[in-house]
């Protein structure tokens, strides 16, 4: 049966969509942003520099009150960051009530912070991000005790466990795409369509259950999952109730009432999802997780990998419907693989769909900066950084700097081929999943599961624009996302 858009549901969340009082949507904001990207704000010195250092004062401003540069920020993300960079230089320093933060620019900068040479930096500075929903996740370890759990957790990444997830991942997007994406129809929305794939991957994969079934179980769990994501977001970031802090919270304990509830059949018997896979990961010293520690991994591991596919694909349908030939190259290399159940074998020769995936991580990377706090004084490019203070670093910059690139704006995913290797123009030219101790562990599992989708998906349709000349507009609050959904129009190729 053909899938279709309930009329009313789609008028709804236009509705929803327009109203929702972000930074974005509120009218007059693009009039507003103007302004304050002209304006000379007062600048001040963060700190003096220790006497008898040579090292210089970071300067920087603290933009409107109480709300900071956040209008900037959320409605120009990178770019506006990007015009910072060649305002003020690679470090900037940006005071808010909100989130206060040395800004760390450029490839450099990038490079110093990530690296972490002298031990300077601390994972902590997530914590006020997203820490009371992911403590325990790897991303908020330090030193010591964030290599034992990482040198654990690489047993669940290895090349045979990621064989093992593979034909999981391929059998949720064969079955969702061939059900229940409506096709022909402009109102069909990839961000949310993409979005709710990923999760019913991550129900498989992830936490072992197979698609469709369980299913009310499965939309409880998905939805507490959605709710500690989205509450990182929070305005008011207290557990006042109803309000998305508390909602977060709550939401967490379900995760975790779920995962302790099913840990001990884990524990008994090895499967090939991820949920078990922890359970019986061990290192070469055969160190393992206490339940406490799988529970907390698995909550993370969900949302590290979740938005950040959800993303790249989203950039990727866009650029690849503005850009039909694009679509071509990667339908021969589809071609050459067949129809056939996909191995990592099979999507290792996707070669094509790395310099697009790549491309679409360069234009609109899913996490555009990273935080770090300073454990020390320390210094960041000959500039005083006290201690305590927090530290952003921007690769997502760096991504569209035109020493680094060519035309930067323009998709051209040849950019990454032979012989033009942009990418590696400085080792941190391109940066989408960081770098140093914390570099993305899933990294090569989100390249795979983004080119089984992909070469699902253009297997089945083509990809059309709902408008020539189409543009999404970006809500830059979190993660990127498109205000509209972005529309995009799937035609059977059959
Ligand atoms: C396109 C997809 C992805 C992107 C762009 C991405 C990006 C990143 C980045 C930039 C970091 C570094 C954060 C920092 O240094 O502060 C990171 C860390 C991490 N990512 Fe990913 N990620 C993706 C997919 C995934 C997937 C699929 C998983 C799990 C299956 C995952 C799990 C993690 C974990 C556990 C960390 C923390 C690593 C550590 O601290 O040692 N990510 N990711």
């Amino acid at each position: 049966m053909t899938a279709t858009i309930s009329t009313p549901q789609y008028l709804l969340d236009q509705a929803r969509r327009r109203i929702k009082p972000t930074p974005v949507t509120m009218p007059g904001m693009g009039v507003l942003e103007k302004r304050l990207k002209d304006k000379q704000w007062d600048e001040f010195v963060l700190a003096d520099p220790p006497a008898g250092s040579d090292l210089k004062p970071i300067r920087g401003d603290a933009g409107l009150p109480i709300i900071g540069h956040m209008i900037e920020i959320f409605r120009g993300g990178p770019d506006f960051v990007l015009e910072m960079y060649q305002k003020h230089g690679p470090v900037y320093y940006i005071k808010s009530p909100a989130l206060s933060s040395v800004m760390a620019l450029g490839p450099d900068a990038t490079q110093a912070v990530f690296s972490n040479r002298d031990k300077e930096y601390s994972q902590r500075a997530w914590d006020p991000v997203i820490g009371p929903f992911f403590e325990g996740g790897l991303m908020l370890f330090d030193g010591e005790e964030h290599m034992f759990h990482r040198r654990i957790m690489q047993d669940a990444f290895t090349r045979t466990r990621l064989t093992g997830y593979v034909p999981h991942v391929d059998s949720v997007a064969s079955a969702v795409l061939a059900n229940d994406w409506a096709t022909d129809d402009p109102r069909f929305l990839f961000h949310p369509a993409i979005k709710k794939l990923t999760l019913d991957i991550a129900s498989e994969v992830f936490m072992g259950v197979p698609a469709g079934t369980d299913r009310k179980l499965v939309t409880t769990v998905n939805e507490a999952f959605a709710t500690t994501t989205r509450a990182g977001n929070a305005i008011i970031r207290k557990p006042v109730p109803p309000l998305s802090w508390w909602r977060g919270l709550k939401a967490r304990q379900t995760l975790e009432d779920y995962f302790a509830g099913r840990i001990a059949e884990k524990r008994r018997v090895e499967s090939t999802d991820m949920f078990s896979v922890l359970c019986h990961s061990a290192d070469e010293d055969g160190q393992t997780f206490t339940d406490a520690q799988i529970i907390s991994h698995m909550i993370f591991l969900m949302m590290a990998a979740h938005d950040t596919s959800t993303s790249t694909m989203t950039t990727m349908a866009y650029h690849l419907a503005a850009n039909p030939e694009w679509q071509d190259r990667l339908r021969e290399d589809s071609a050459r693989i067949g129809d056939g159940p996909l191995d990592i074998e099979a999507l290792e020769k996707l070669e094509t769909y790395d310099l697009v995936i790549n491309e679409s991580l360069r234009l609109q990377t899913p996490l555009p900066f990273n935080f770090r706090r300073a454990v020390r004084d320390t210094d960041l490019l000959g500039y005083f950084i006290p201690a305590g203070t927090d530290v952003v670093t921007w690769p997502s910059i760096n991504h569209r700097l035109p020493e680094l690139w060519t035309d930067p704006e323009r998709f051209d995913p040849m950019r990454f081929a032979e012989p033009r290797n942009e990418h590696k123009a400085h080792r941190y030219a391109f940066a989408p999943f960081g770098g140093g101790a914390h570099k993305c562990i899933g990294m090569v599992f989100g390249q795979l599961e983004v080119k089984a989708v992909m070469h699902r998906l253009l297997s089945r349709y083509r990809l059309e624009l709902p408008h020539p000349g189409y543009r999404p507009r970006w809500d830059y609050g979190g993660m990127p996302v498109p205000v509209d959904g972005m529309p995009v129009v799937l035609r059977p190729l059959t």
